[in-house]
C-alpha cells in the first residue's frame, strides 16, 4: 500500500487535534500522510510541536492496542507512516498531495492564510477539503483557487475512531471530485455521508439540540447530569447505534412523533418541539412508517432475506447469529463484531434490513421492541390505530 520512495499522496494541514486524528486514520489504513504545520516557528518550537504530535499519535495507537483493535507490535509501523512537515518543507509536501485536509483553527483569518498557501502550492488536480465545523462550504469556496475541486469534509473527533465523515459540496463542486473523495474515504474504511451546504452538517446539527436540551434539563432540575448520561448511553445511544434516527421515526410511527411533539410543544416549548410540516403531512396521508407500509422509507416493494442462513457479518462459528437482514441477533451474540474502524457497528446492516421489508424489519426490530416493552403492530392494526385518530372525513382529529 505505502510506497516509501514517493512523497505521501495525502496531506493534513494543521498539526492539531483534527490533523493528528486524520493522520492516524490514513496511517492505520496503510497510507503515508504528511502532517503539515504552516506556521513559521523557531527550530525549538517546531521540535516541540512535532514531539507533542508524535507522542499523541503514539498514545492514541496504544489506546487502540489496549482495546484490541490493533496489535501493540503494529504501533511503531503505523506511526511511522505519518511524516511531520514544517512550514519550510510544506510547499513540496503540498505539491505532492492528491487529497488535502485543511484543519487550522476555526477563524476565517486562519482559513484564508492556510488556503493562500494551499492555493499556491497544490497541484491543479488535487482535491481540497476543509474540516471546518461551522464555516459554510460556499464561503470557503470563494477563497479556494480551484473551487470545483473543493468541498467541506467534516470529520468527527476522534477522527480515527468515528467512521462517518460528512461531505458538504457547494454548487460548483465537480461531481467527479465528490465521487473520488467518497471512494478514497471508503478505501480507508470510512463511511462518507453527503449533505447540503447548510449549517451544522448532519451530526452537529442533531447533536446540538440534544446537548442543549440536556443542559436545560440540568438547569431546570429535571434530571441530574449523571442520570442524563446514563439515559443517553444506555437508552438513546444504544437505540441509535441500531437504527438511524429516520428509521426510528418509521419504526415508532410518524403519528407518534406528531402527537408527542404536539403535547411537548404545549407542555415544554412551542419553538423547540413543534414538528415540521412534513410530519403532519405524512400523518394526513397515512404514511406512518413500518406499520402502514411506508413512511420515510418504503416497505411494500421490498423482498425478504432467506431464513435460516448465517448472518453474512458473523465472523466466527460461535457467533450463531441468524440471517436477520439487519444484523440484529435473534439470540444474544457474545462475539463482538469489531468494526476495526471499518464502518459503523450494524448501522448499514440495520438500514439494509429495514429496507428489505416489513416482515424482515419487524423481525429485526423485535429485540428493540421487546426492550421498549412493546411489540410492533401489523399493518392492519396500524391502519386501525391510525383511523382512531381520524374523523369521519379521514382528517386527523
Ligand atoms: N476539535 C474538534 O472536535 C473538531 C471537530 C470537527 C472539526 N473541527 C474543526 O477542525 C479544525 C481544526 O480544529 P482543531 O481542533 O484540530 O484545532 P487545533 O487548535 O487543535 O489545531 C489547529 C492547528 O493549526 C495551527 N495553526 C494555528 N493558526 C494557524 C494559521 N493561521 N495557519 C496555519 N495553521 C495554524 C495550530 O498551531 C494547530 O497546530 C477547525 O476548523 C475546527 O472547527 C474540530
Amino acid at each position: 500500500m505505502a510506497n516509501d520512495a514517493a512523497p505521501p499522496r495525502f496531506a493534513a494541514v494543521g498539526a492539531g487535534r483534527m490533523g493528528r486524528g486524520i493522520a492516524i486514520a490514513f496511517a492505520y489504513a496503510g497510507h503515508r500522510i504528511a502532517l503539515i504545520d504552516l506556521r513559521r516557528r523557531s527550530a525549538d518550537a517546531w521540535q516541540r510541536l512535532r514531539d507533542e504530535a508524535k507522542a499523541e499519535i503514539e498514545a492514541s495507537l496504544s489506546g487502540l492496542a489496549q482495546l484490541g483493535v490493533i496489535d501493540a507490535s503494529q504501533i511503531e509501523r503505523i506511526a511511522a507512516r505519518v511524516e511531520y512537515v514544517n512550514a519550510e518543507a510544506a510547499p513540496q509536501a503540498l505539491a505532492a498531495a492528491e487529497l488535502v485536509f485543511e484543519g487550522v483553527p476555526e477563524t476565517m483569518e486562519a482559513k484564508r492564510e492556510a488556503f493562500a498557501q494551499i492555493n499556491r502550492d497544490c497541484r491543479d488536480d488535487a482535491i481540497l477539503t476543509s474540516t471546518t465545523s461551522s464555516i459554510l462550504v460556499t464561503q470557503l469556496a470563494a477563497i479556494v483557487r480551484l473551487p470545483e475541486r473543493f468541498l467541506n469534509m467534516h470529520w468527527l473527533n476522534p477522527a480515527y475512531v468515528i467512521p462517518v465523515v460528512e461531505l458538504s459540496c457547494h454548487p460548483g463542486t465537480d461531481a467527479a471530485v465528490l465521487a473520488r473523495t467518497k471512494a478514497l474515504m471508503e478505501q480507508i474504511g470510512k463511511l462518507p455521508v453527503v449533505c447540503g451546504a447548510s449549517p451544522g452538517y448532519i451530526v452537529p446539527r442533531l447533536q446540538a439540540l440534544v446537548m442543549n436540551e440536556a443542559a436545560r434539563m440540568i438547569e431546570e432540575g429535571a434530571a441530574t447530569a449523571e442520570e442524563i448520561d446514563k439515559a443517553t448511553r444506555y437508552g438513546l445511544g444504544l437505540r441509535f447505534a441500531a437504527l438511524g434516527v429516520v428509521e426510528f421515526i418509521d419504526f415508532g410511527g410518524c403519528d407518534i412523533l406528531h402527537h408527542a411533539s404536539r403535547e411537548m410543544s404545549v407542555s415544554l416549548d412551542k419553538g423547540r418541539y413543534t414538528a415540521p410540516a412534513i410530519v403532519g403531512r405524512m400523518v394526513e396521508e397515512g404514511r406512518l412508517g413500518l406499520k402502514s407500509g411506508s413512511g420515510f422509507y418504503d416497505y411494500e416493494a421490498a423482498t425478504l432475506p432467506p431464513t435460516g442462513a448465517t448472518c453474512s457479518r458473523a465472523r466466527s462459528a460461535n457467533c450463531g447469529t441468524r440471517a436477520c437482514g439487519a444484523h440484529r441477533p435473534t439470540r444474544p451474540c457474545h462475539d463482538r463484531h469489531s468494526p476495526r474502524l471499518r464502518g459503523p457497528v450494524g448501522g448499514a446492516g440495520a438500514l439494509r434490513g429495514v429496507r428489505r421489508g416489513k416482515r424482515a424489519a419487524r423481525a429485526a426490530a423485535a429485540p428493540v421492541a421487546a426492550q421498549l416493552g412493546r411489540v410492533p403492530r401489523g399493518a392492519a392494526a396500524a391502519r386501525r390505530a391510525s383511523a382512531d385518530h381520524r374523523d369521519g372525513h379521514g382528517r386527523l382529529r
